[in-house]
């Protein structure tokens, strides 16, 4: 055998090697390599003053729960009060932090004029906000022609235009202490594309939109690092709190025949992500991952694999068939 064969032959072992370790793994390959040999959430978090956004709930609460093992100072934020006192609670019970560490802040994001108060009462109580968590927001289950007008503005007045608004609010401060991170706890549908929720994904897209732009405007002030975090299905109340066609009805359940990540992980991920400064996360279990991978970069494959996935599927939702609890065959 020659030389050169014997090289082809390495190199395409060596390939079918990375591409079964790819198909093992739940996050895009620069956060893979993070969490394997770069900087511990534990030695760039700790003592930071953190405040988290939907915290109330699945993965903010968990953000809560892991922050508050690492040490950081605490925002909690969300509309429902006794549900951040029961966060704030499970979190002293870790026994790293004090009750003075821990701050509840309830309002609600999609009342934009209440963000610059929520931010000074922030400084207030801890004088700085070293990373600010955008992770509050909602979804929807239903088909673009049975969705009215009112619903797309209220998804943007949410997920978009409050998570920008909040953002503006922090950013002022962050550029005069010339540090902070800024995270966005954005979504895969931001890049690969799912039917009956269309709002969602729209308002995700303009999140990515504007987060690109921001790390652009950024590099004027390199202390300061905005992370677009896009995880896949995550064990979370986002389903019960789906909204229908009906906007004031939720789904009302959890229950789902798709493949989701446990939030604990998903979140551990998203540290990982903060504590490397890195600017774009992909965090999803396998065939998600890969589908996003396919859609970035052969489009036209992805498109195939996506119509034959969703094609039953959208007869079943018009039939009235819940399409999360039909099998992924
Ligand atoms: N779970 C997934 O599969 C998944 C995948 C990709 C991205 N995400 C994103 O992850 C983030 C967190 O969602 P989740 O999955 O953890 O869902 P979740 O369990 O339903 O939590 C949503 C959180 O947002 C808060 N929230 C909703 N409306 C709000 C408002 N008007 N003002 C302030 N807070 C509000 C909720 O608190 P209150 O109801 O108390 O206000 C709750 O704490 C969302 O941005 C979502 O798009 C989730």
């Amino acid at each position: 055998m020659s030389w050169s064969l014997l090289l082809a032959l390495c190199a395409l072992l060596l390939l079918l090697l990375k591409l079964l370790c790819f198909l093992c793994v739940d996050g895009d390959l620069t956060l893979m390599w993070s969490e394997w040999l770069g900087r511990r959430p534990e030695q760039e978090l700790t003592g930071l003053v953190v405040w988290v956004t939907g915290a109330s709930s699945g993965i903010g609460e968990e953000l809560a729960y892991q922050l508050s093992k690492l040490g950081v100072s605490l925002v909690l934020s969300a509309r429902r009060v006794h549900e951040l006192e029961r966060v704030k609670k499970k979190c002293l019970g870790n026994g790293n932090l004090k009750e003075k560490d821990i701050f509840i802040l309830p309002f609600d994001l999609a009342n934009r004029s209440s963000h610059e108060v929520a931010t000074k009462a922030v400084l207030q109580e801890f004088g700085r906000i070293d990373v600010l968590v955008n992770n509050a927001g909602k979804a929807h289950s239903s088909l673009i022609v049975d969705t009215k007008m009112d619903f797309f503005k209220e998804l943007m007045e949410l997920n978009y235009l409050g998570t920008v608004s909040l953002t503006k609010c922090v950013l002022p401060h962050m550029i005069e202490r010339k540090q902070g991170k800024i995270v966005i706890v954005n979504s895969l549908v931001s890049s690969v594309p799912i039917p009956v929720a269309s709002g969602y994904c729209a308002s995700k897209h303009a999140l990515q939109g504007f987060i690109h732009s921001l790390q652009i405007e950024l590099i004027k002030h390199p202390g300061i690092i905005a992370s677009n975090i896009c995880p896949g299905l995550v064990h979370s109340n986002i389903r019960k709190n789906m909204l229908t066609e009906e906007v004031t009805k939720t789904v009302g359940h959890n229950t789902t025949q798709l493949r989701k990540m446990a939030t604990s992980r998903c979140v551990w991920l998203m540290l990982v992500a903060m504590a490397n400064n890195l600017k774009e996360v992909w965090i999803g279990e396998q065939p998600y991952l890969l589908v996003a991978y396919l859609w970035q970069y052969v489009p036209t494959l992805a498109w195939w694999i996506i119509h034959k996935f969703w094609e039953k599927r959208i007869d079943l939702f018009k039939s009235g068939v819940d399409v999360s609890k039909t099998k992924y065959k």
